[in-house]
């Protein structure tokens, strides 16, 4: 009623949040019927099989594997055959016993997270499929990092269940960037052997465009969009092939258009998103890193200043003391090394051999990719303090509760 208003774009946020996963995706179809079809014998005949989906970053490989297990949900109800799915992210579950309790957990919530090995979790996730007489499919998502914890083995096993026992019918979808491909040990690519492959492209401009256009009929109120702005978010994303990068660019364009009084997203505010966001470290894969992975990112950040590369040894010496700062116990050398390792394994940092400044001798360097460290710095802060504990406030000498 008093001066401008705010304009109303966004219909349904949801449906630019990085976890929404569409009724349709377009330009996937072929790779959901071969889905389908390698799948098939599972619901049919209680055969287990397994499928490889690889492709590049943002290609729809989580979003189609997600789609396929919500419809065959519906399918199994509807033909009356027992049916589950269980969706783990190895990214966010590190290591093999916590995918080996998120299975088990996905039967047993209450199992508890100690007091079991592997092996015995895995006798008790066995058990569990037998027990349920249900045809389960399991989609390890971002299955590379659990191989390259060393994790092959229990993929392997996973794979051979059914013709352990035909009662336990357990079908795998592995998902995996191409470029993590020729990280997989020799081992563990007899395993990948056995898979099916599903190849998901990258997309084009053209392809993105109709994907963002799509989303933007979806979420924002008809008109919502200028037509040029959907086309330079298709040509920017378009480098990478990257769909989520492009819904990214609407969600934050669309988001600024709100709080102006035009009414309708332009070209500008996408400029503007652009100048927000980084392909690569993307807001989605710092919201999913934990405590530990944020803190020593925003360590490199902070050391790595305006110098394309810091030392490790340089990097930990603001690690302990941004430690200090949240309130989180330093660990020392070979465990923040881990942290460090997890970090490349997400492609958030690169680690490589160089020489080094004050020594003089060889050793390991880490450098950004796409992003300013200024920026990523700001980035993790955000979202710790957002989500720290108030208590851990008065360590920073902030707010006192
Ligand atoms: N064909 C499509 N139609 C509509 N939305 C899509 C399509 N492909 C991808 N998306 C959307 O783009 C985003 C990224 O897709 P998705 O998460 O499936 O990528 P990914 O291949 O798993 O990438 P990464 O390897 O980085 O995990 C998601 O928000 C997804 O909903
Ligand atoms: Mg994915």
């Amino acid at each position: 009623m008093f001066g401008k208003r705010e304009s109303t774009i966004i219909r349904d946020g949801a449906a630019l949040g990085y976890d929404y996963v569409p009724e349709v995706l377009t330009h996937r179809e072929s790779q959901m019927e071969e889905l389908k079809t390698l799948l098939e014998p599972t619901f049919r005949y209680g055969r287990t099989r397994t499928a490889f989906l690889v492709g590049g970053v943002g290609s729809g490989k989580t979003a189609t594997a997600k789609r396929f297990c919500y419809d065959a949900m519906k399918y199994a109800a509807k033909e009356g055959i027992a049916f589950d799915y269980a969706i783990i992210n190895c990214r966010q579950k590190f290591s093999e016993f916590e995918v080996l309790l998120a299975l088990v957990r996905h039967f047993d919530p209450n199992y508890p997270d100690r007091g079991f090995a592997p092996s015995e979790m895995f006798s008790a996730f066995k058990r569990h499929v037998a027990k349920s007489g249900k045809r389960l499919v399991v989609v390890l998502d971002e299955v590379d990092v659990l191989i390259r914890k060393g994790a092959g083995d229990l993929v392997y096993n996973m794979t051979r269940m059914g013709e352990e026992d035909p009662k336990m019918v357990v079908s795998l979808i592995l998902i995996a960037q191409e470029y993590s491909l020729g990280q997989i040990d020799e081992a563990s690519q007899s395993t990948f052997g056995r898979a099916n492959l599903v190849r998901f492209p990258k997309y084009d401009g053209e392809q993105l465009h109709s994907i963002v256009k799509a989303r933007a009929d979806m979420a924002l109120v008809p008109g919502g969009i200028n037509p040029d702005a959907i086309s330079l978010i298709a040509d920017l994303a378009a480098g990478m092939g990257d769909a989520r990068y492009a819904i990214e660019l609407l969600d934050i364009a669309a988001r600024e258009a709100e709080g102006k009084t035009l009414g309708v997203v332009t070209a500008e505010e996408v400029r503007s998103a652009k100048a927000r966001t980084f392909s690569v470290v993307t807001e989605s894969k710092l919201l999913d890193l934990d405590l530990n992975g944020r803190v020593t990112l925003l360590a490199i950040a902070r050391a790595i200043k305006d110098k394309s590369y810091v030392s490790t040894a340089d990097a930990q010496k603001t690690y302990e003391v941004v430690c200090e700062e949240y309130g989180v116990p330093a660990r020392k050398g070979t465990q923040f090394w881990s942290y460090v390792k997890n970090l490349e394994s997400q492609a958030l940092i690169v680690t490589s051999m160089r020489s080094d400044e004050k020594t003089g001798g060889r050793s390991k360097h880490i450098s950004l990719p796409d992003i300013p460290s200024k920026v990523l710095a700001e980035k993790l802060e955000t979202i710790m303090d957002e989500e720290t504990p108030p208590r851990l406030y008065n360590i920073r000498g902030g707010k006192t509760f």
